[in-house]
């Protein structure tokens, strides 16, 4: 399943894709770290909200992912939390591939 173009990812930002997994509404963070999109669901261990403080717009600045919340901050290559209320907790991660242009849900399931 396509989540979005390669080219809507820019090194050092995050992006909010629907999750097409989830007929709930849920949706992904779809981020770029060191070259590579790697993508979260958009649920904050803590208190289970998401992370974005707008629609679309993330915390995402000096190499960490900050939920809005509460301000539980995250390592963009792995998701484990290294600060605030849900230290040592991760967020899910959901398997991804970058080909031709697009990044693909590998986690159908
Ligand atoms: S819900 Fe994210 S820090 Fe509380």
């Amino acid at each position: 399943m396509r989540l979005c173009a390669s080219e809507e990812v820019a090194e050092g930002q995050a992006i909010e894709c629907p999750d097409p997994r989830d007929l709930e509404g849920g949706t992904l963070i779809v981020l770029r770290s060191g070259g590579r999109v790697r993508a979260y669901l958009n649920v904050c261990p803590h208190a289970g909200r998401p992370l974005n403080w707008a629609p679309g717009r993330f915390l995402y600045a000096h190499g960490q992912l900050v939920c809005a919340a509460h301000g539980a901050s995250f390592q963009p290559d792995d998701g484990i939390c290294i600060g605030g209320p849900c230290r040592g907790d991760s967020l899910r991660l959901v398997w991804t591939r970058e080909e031709d242009g697009v990044v693909w849900l590998e986690d159908a399931a």
